[in-house]
């Protein structure tokens, strides 16, 4: 402050009282358009793309995200998301909704685009401001936005009917009014929170949703979740198909890979789509050379029918070297399959990874 003339002290304060009343005559003239028709300039609207990532994803960061390939969590969330989020976000087949063209910011289209979970999770609970996007955790818990998170994961690439399926055998939303579910008519309700439990799905690779929070269920006969031998669904068929490649890929057996794909497989890695041809010619010998000497721990594996198709998901851990360099990245595989005579041949395989801190 001593090294602060008076005057220039009193020059800066009149300064800031002259900017602050600008921004007053600014806000008063009424001159900015807050119409959602009128959209931001480029620069500002980039700004604001940084300070919203930015802000959700130090905020998301210390999430926890319970087991996503649990199918009875996609499963549940499928219900969820059909019944509040496709006005605005869409859902295979759609191509647009009345409320859409309007919304500026524009929702993102989930049946197409997939993003971190945890970010998913952080923007379902808490919403975003001066947008459309609705903060859910006020009537949701945090298990149920979970599985919405757990089902968008999966919703990119499934088509009109497997969307339809899946739909299909939700669970009813139980914050729904008209109540088509149990209405606590022999204490059937589960607790908040509380996912049931799958007793289908033992083993040690499903050991991990143990870890997770909100799915120390109660026990599979008091979940209002009625899945007709849903928990009995397991495929294990298409899971042995699922194993079956990667023993192949890891053996580096062209033959045994090939024998598993059915001839209209779509493989897409990181966002980018194969066919078979495509993926014999190219990415196969890469990922056989990727998996030669690498080193893969299961996590968890899963899977439900969906009409005359199966879904198998699954995660590893896959420690290797690139370069020399030892490189550990966490992979999310998510195949479908049909029944054929020749046995379950895989339609589609969809491959996303993060790398792991080594
Ligand atoms: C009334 C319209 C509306 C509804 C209903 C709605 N959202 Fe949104 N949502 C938006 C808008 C708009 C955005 C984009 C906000 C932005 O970019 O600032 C958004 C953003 C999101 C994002 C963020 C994606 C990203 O960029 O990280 C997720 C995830 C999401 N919504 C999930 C859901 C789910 C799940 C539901 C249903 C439970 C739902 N939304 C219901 C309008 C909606």
């Amino acid at each position: 402050m001593s090294l602060m003339s008076r005057k220039s002290l009193v020059t800066m304060l009149a300064a800031i009282a002259v900017a602050v009343l600008l921004a007053l005559g600014f806000i008063w003239s009424g001159i900015y358009n807050v119409g959602a028709d009128d959209h931001h300039t480029k620069p500002v609207f980039a700004l604001m793309q940084s300070l919203r990532e930015r802000s959700i994803h130090v905020r998301s960061n210390s999430l926890t995200p319970p087991n996503l390939e649990d199918p009875q969590l996609i499963l549940k969330g499928a219900g969820q998301y059909a019944a509040m989020c496709t006005g605005c976000h869409l859902a295979p087949g759609m191509t647009d909704s009345e409320i859409r063209p309007g919304l500026y910011p524009q929702p993102p289209d989930l049946s197409k685009l997939r993003f971190d979970p945890k970010d998913e999770f952080w923007v379902i609970k808490h919403g975003i401001k001066m947008s459309a996007m609705p903060a859910w955790g006020g009537s949701h818990d945090d298990a149920t936005i979970w599985s919405m998170v757990a089902f968008l994961q999966k919703l990119p690439g499934m088509t009109p009917e497997q969307y339809r399926d899946i739909v299909a055998r939700a669970p009813a939303d139980e914050d729904m009014e008209g109540g088509h579910h149990h209405e606590g008519s022999d204490g059937h309700e589960t607790a908040a929170g509380a996912m049931p439990s799958m007793p289908g799905m033992d083993g040690a690779g499903r050991a991990e949703a143990e870890n997770a929070p909100h799915t120390h269920a109660k026990p599979p006969a008091t979940t209002t979740i009625s899945m007709e031998g849903m928990t009995a669904n397991a495929v294990p068929d298409a899971e042995h198909a699922a194993k079956a490649l990667h023993t192949a890929l890891q053996k580096g057996d062209r033959q045994a890979v090939l024998a598993l794909l059915a001839p209209e497989v779509v493989i897409s890695e990181g966002g980018e789509s194969q066919s078979l041809d495509q993926y014999a010619a190219g990415h196969l010998g890469e990922d056989i050379a990727f998996l030669k000497t690498a080193q893969i721990k299961p996590i968890s594996v899963g899977s439900m029918p969906m009409g005359d198709t199966a879904m198998v998901g699954s995660r590893s851990e896959i420690r290797t070297s690139r370069n020399g360099k030892p490189m550990a990245i966490l992979s999310n595989e998510m195949l479908t399959l049909k029944k054929t005579p020749k046995g379950w041949l895989i339609t589609r395989i969809e491959w996303a990874s993060d790398k792991l801190p080594e």
